[in-house]
């Protein structure tokens, strides 16, 4: 069953750069409700068990390295058609594919530092969330 809820992390890059001011305002312009919101700094143990289901793939270990380079900004958002219309808000994986007006369009560098997360499915969506907050840290 379709859920109205999505998770994402703004990634390292993109908070280094200070975009998330305008990243948020971005999501909530699109007309997404922010249910959770937090900045946090992974370990590399907590970005590999998070990505665990990249472990095969030979970007992995550069993955890991990236997503615990620095803070990033986890959030549970609440829309309509969250995931999908969350993905679609995000842009292709490789901002080169992303659609012109895209957050990786705009703020992405490369297939590897990306700017942000999306979940790409309801039951990641909830998994994923269910990783960095409690049930009364979303409101
Ligand atoms: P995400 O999970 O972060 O929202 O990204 P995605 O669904 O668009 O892409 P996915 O296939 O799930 O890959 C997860 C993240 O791994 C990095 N990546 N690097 N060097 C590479 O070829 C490569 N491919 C993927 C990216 O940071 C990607 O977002
Ligand atoms: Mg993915």
């Amino acid at each position: 069953m379709a859920t109205n809820r999505t998770f994402t992390m703004i990634k390292p890059d993109a908070v280094k750069a200070g975009h998330t001011g305008a990243i948020l305002a971005q999501i909530n312009k699109a007309g997404f409700r922010i249910v959770a919101l937090k900045k946090t700094k992974l370990s590399k143990e907590t970005a590999g068990q998070f990505y665990a289901v990249h472990k095969e793939r030979p970007f992995y270990g550069e993955l890991v390295d990236f997503m615990s380079s620095g803070p990033i900004v986890a959030a549970i958002l609440e829309k309509d058609n969250a995931v999908e219309d969350f993905r679609k808000l995000i842009g292709a994986t490789n901002p080169a594919e992303a659609e012109a007006g895209t957050i990786r369009a705009l703020y992405a560098t490369s297939i590897g530092e990306n700017a942000v997360h999306g979940a790409d499915s309801d039951e990641n969506a909830a998994i994923e969330g269910s990783f960095h907050f409690s049930a009364p840290e979303m409101l």
